[in-house]
């Protein structure tokens, strides 16, 4: 990796079975249900571009076509728009597919996230990349990748978003430990990560949410590190061992994370979400206010 290095690639991880989400994924990819009018995906593939990354890898397994398929051109359709005369319809289909250049890598069993980011190892090479997990849709002014981008620029390590969780619910993250940076409030100098860790035993409230920006060796990392619980392989573990010989920070964002891949997060995704459409926000809160809750 060049001292001065950019981040030009992110990996999207979508080849899990979903299965907060059934009985919707049992055939539909988690990554293509529609927050409002998009498949959640999109949503991370608009963060990427939008924070300059210009390659996409998106790792998918059995059942995921769906997900090649929403990125391709679609010629019946798009034809049917244009004689129809829907021209708006039609520029919302060919922005999707003229988004940006895609490469897809396949996950042959789903072995855990580290072993996701894995498969994209030669379609990355020796330079640091992003990931982001789709389900974990941010809402922010910046787009959450950007902010990070911004802090890379300066620091040249690997940085992974964080998020204050209270109470129980920290056992369902990987929880840093470290110290703030004095001169950003935003940032932690990392000294060590616990994965689900029992409320108690938990080092902090900071959380590890879905963006990363990685240095390439956590690849060498990865390929040595046994499988851990469950026959899967944790991206925290590939984290820890960076550790050792290298910066890694933790950056607290601006903006609000849902987790669109659980029933609750993507309840309360859409009512906000629709809530701020200017075509459909209006007659929502309208429609809203009538409830008697
Ligand atoms: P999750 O744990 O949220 O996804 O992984 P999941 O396993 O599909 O969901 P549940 O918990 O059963 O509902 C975060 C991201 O990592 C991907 C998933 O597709 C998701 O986008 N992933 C996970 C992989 O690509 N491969 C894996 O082996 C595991």
């Amino acid at each position: 990796m060049s001292t001065h290095a950019k981040v030009r690639k992110a990996i999207f991880p979508a080849a899990g079975f979903g299965t907060r989400f059934l009985p919707a994924t049992k055939s539909i990819p988690k990554e293509m249900l529609a927050l409002v009018d998009k498949p959640i995906i999109q949503y991370g593939v608009e963060e990427a571009l939008a924070a300059g990354c210009d390659q996409i890898v998106i790792v998918t397994g059995r059942g995921k076509s769906a997900i090649e398929d929403h990125f391709d051109v679609s010629y019946e359709l798009e034809c049917t728009l244009e004689k129809r005369g829907k021209t708006d319809l039609l520029a919302l289909s060919r922005q999707v597919s003229h988004m940006v250049r895609l490469s897809y890598v396949r996950q042959k069993e789903a072995m855990g996230l580290g072993h996701a980011v894995l498969m994209a190892r030669d379609l990355v090479g020796d330079e640091p990349f992003a990931v982001i997990l789709p389900d974990d849709v941010i809402d922010s002014e910046t787009p959450c990748l950007k902010q990070m981008m911004d802090v890379f620029e300066k620091v040249q390590s690997s940085i992974v978003a964080t998020q204050v969780i209270e109470g129980d619910a920290i056992s369902a993250y990987g929880v840093l430990d470290g110290k703030p940076v004095p001169d950003n409030p935003r940032l932690f100098d990392v000294s060590g990560l616990v994965e689900k860790p029992k409320p108690a035993e938990a080092p902090s409230k900071n959380a590890i949410i879905g963006r990363y920006i990685l240095t390439p060796k956590i690849f060498d990392l990865l390929e040595h590190t046994p499988l851990g619980a469950g026959g899967e392989l944790q991206l925290t573990d590939g984290i820890k061992g960076l550790l050792e010989t290298e910066k890694v920070y933790g950056y607290s964002f601006e903006g609000v994370r849902h987790d669109a891949g659980d029933k609750f997060g993507m309840l309360r995704a859409t009512v906000e979400f629709a809530l701020k459409r200017e075509d459909l926000g209006p007659a929502f809160r309208d429609y809203l206010k009538t409830l008697k809750l």
